[in-house]
């Protein structure tokens, strides 16, 4: 039907004959002219019709947005002045001599000039035409260029794309499935995978030696910016690697991606940080390398203070007490404070205490700052000197539960950042390792894994048995800008060791046995040491395209209430279907339930 895209022609193709196929983009009627802008996934050509070809001149004028054309002509030079820099195809245009309505368009619900706001949910219901914007092509385009690119690399380093099913068994990553029921064996249902965890380390049992798939993932967890209940990883695994080995493999691969695709420099190698080291400084364990600012431990200032908010959690073994400088953040209004304390509010926080840095030299007169009267001179000056506070500077505090301070002061650092402009460089990639292996869950009352239960400690069985708080694993992440891309773990290969973490995680033998009796026969015929991770495909490509949702990134992603606007799903099914199925509903059809 056409012999070139409309968004390639150059300068080179003048005077040729061309059939193109397109969209409406624009028309425009200039005095007896017609121009018409017409849109294929290349881009945009402006086409010309003058009353000379009069069928086509009044087909032309009869044309809407979005109709679909299919148009003849000759490419020419734009007359002198009219050149559109703006455009790729600015310094030409086709002159129509036969112009074709293949098909007719309604008005579209939203213009797609991609400057334009338009509502989410209305993008998401028609979501054909919102992927028809330049802006989305464009991000389809950097889409496919990224997982053709990681393909390419794994290709030639000997690893295997193997596909693995998504009718299966629950794998725990820390979310709820989403369960599929089986017609052949009622009462009992598949799960879709959280992740292909267990068949990539049977993979590697098989001897695969290194696999990879670019898989879909299905968590049934809370929906944020950067996740979705349905989501692409490109998953690893490798045989006969330690964790070194793996995150340099894996590091070459992002540093060439960033570097072919969007032509960024991750830098010759990426910095490790513990996980201790970045809660303690930075509050949280995808720290966001491009803030300058950090949180700093005063309890032992605040041990004996008259302020209960403090000296409480400065003497509690779960407390924590921290100062964070911002450096002249003395121009912050009492109404921008208040803005913040509602902002780390979110968080837990029961308060934000401030200090205003107006003199050093004066002592606690130059401070400014309803807290100072709790404490002496001595211990305000040895905390300044501690964040090395400057005239001009606010001083933030946060005093509470560990856990509530870090995610508090964690967020405010990176708010403050961003708000105030203070990002040094443009991405900062860092790994994150010697992560704990186990987390305490206050009110169930028992450890649960950190990671995924198949990881590695790197200590002995028995100092996991005798100390599993303490334990450290063999995990490693890798965070860039403050958002957590990849995760992976070398994993336990052994039986016992196995059975040793399902035990401290609370899951019997008998429970074991049911969940993951393959795994633990399968430990048994010979298991490699092995290894791998898996990265947030639609995270890497929101960050490289500068998108704020890996929604932007997915050609049909679900809404924040996990549901899809355009085919209306998840949908009521009928009576027969769940007869079939064996299953009668608890709330007998009719009216759709939401919870969260
Ligand atoms: P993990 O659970 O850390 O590890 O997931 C790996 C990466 O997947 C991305 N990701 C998500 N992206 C979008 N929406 C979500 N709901 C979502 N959840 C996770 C993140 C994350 O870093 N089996 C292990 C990997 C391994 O050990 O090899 C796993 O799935 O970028
Ligand atoms: P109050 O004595 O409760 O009025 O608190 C004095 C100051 O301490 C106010 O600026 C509060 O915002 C702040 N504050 C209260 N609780 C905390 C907390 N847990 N961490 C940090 N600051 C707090």
């Amino acid at each position: 039907m056409r012999s070139h895209k409309c968004g390639e022609l150059t300068a080179q193709h003048l005077g040729q004959s061309v059939a193109l196929c397109g969209w409406v983009h624009r028309r425009r009627d200039h005095g007896g002219v017609i121009f018409i802008d017409l849109r294929d996934r290349a881009g945009l050509v402006q086409v010309v019709f003058d009353p000379d070809e009069p069928e086509s001149f009044a087909l032309a004028e009869s044309v809407r947005s979005e109709y679909v054309l299919r148009i003849e002509g000759i490419v020419r030079e734009r007359p002198e002045g009219t050149h559109n820099p703006n455009m790729a195809t600015g310094a030409i245009e086709v002159l129509a001599k036969h112009i074709e309505v293949l098909n007719e368009s309604e008005t579209p619900p939203f213009p797609l000039e991609s400057d334009i706001e338009v509502n989410e949910e209305t993008r998401l219901r028609f979501r054909y035409i919102d992927l028809r914007r330049t802006v989305m092509q464009q991000k389809m385009k950097v889409r496919r260029d990224v997982t053709r690119h990681l393909r390419q690399f794994l290709d030639d380093h000997e690893f295997f794309e193997i596909e693995t099913p998504y009718l299966t068994k629950a794998t725990p990553e820390g979310a709820r499935d989403y369960i599929v029921p089986s017609r052949t064996h009622q009462n009992a249902f598949f799960a879709l995978p959280q992740s292909p965890q267990l068949y990539k380390q049977l993979l590697m049992i098989a001897g695969m030696d290194r696999y990879y798939q670019v898989v879909r993932c299905f968590r049934d967890e809370d929906l944020r910016a950067d996740r979705q209940p349905e989501f692409t990883q490109l998953d690893i695994e490798t045989s006969f690697m330690n964790e070194q080995q793996i995150m340099e493999v894996m590091e070459e691969m992002i540093r060439r991606l960033f570097k072919d695709i969007i032509d960024v420099d991750l830098g010759a190698q990426f910095p490790v940080i513990s996980y201790q080291e970045a809660m303690r400084r930075y509050g949280s364990d995808r720290p966001d390398l491009r803030v300058p600012l950090e949180l700093v431990d005063i309890a032992d200032e605040m041990k004996d203070v008259d302020f209960k908010v403090f000296s409480g959690p400065a003497n509690a073994p779960d407390g924590r007490v921290v100062a964070m400088r911002l450096p002249n953040g003395g121009d912050l209004s009492r109404k921008d404070i208040d803005e913040l304390t509602k902002f780390v509010a979110i968080y837990g926080a029961k308060g934000l205490a401030y200090i205003k840095v107006n003199d050093l030299a004066a002592g606690i007169e130059g401070l400014q700052s309803p807290i100072v009267k709790f404490a002496p001179d001595t211990v305000w000056a040895n905390v300044m000197k501690k964040v090395g506070a400057q005239n001009g500077d606010l001083i933030f505090f946060g005093a509470d539960k560990t856990a509530i301070v870090n995610e508090a002061l964690g967020a405010l650092r990176v708010k403050l950042g961003i708000d105030r402009n203070l990002l040094e460089g443009e991405w900062r990639p860092v790994w994150v390792v010697d992560f704990p292996m186990f987390a305490w869950d206050d009110k169930a009352k028992r450890f649960t894994a950190i990671h995924h239960p198949f990881t590695a400690p790197s200590c002995s069985s028995e100092d996991l048995v005798a100390n599993p708080g303490q334990a450290l694993s063999r995990a490693y992440d890798l965070v860039l800008n403050g958002t957590e891309v990849g995760g992976g773990s070398i994993r336990i290969n052994r039986t016992a060791m196995q059975q040793t973490v399902f035990d401290i995680l609370g899951i019997g033998h008998e429970e074991a046995r049911e969940k993951f009796g393959f795994l633990l026969d399968a430990l048994k015929y010979g298991a490699p040491p092995h290894g791998g991770i898996a990265f947030g495909l639609d995270r890497l490509v929101m960050l490289m395209t500068g998108s704020h949702s890996i929604r932007d990134v997915i050609a049909f992603p679900k809404t924040q209430t996990a549901a899809c606007p355009l085919f209306n799903a998840p949908a009521f099914v009928s009576e027969e279907q769940l007869k079939e199925l064996g299953i009668k509903l608890r709330k007998p059809a009719g009216k759709e339930e939401k919870r969260d």
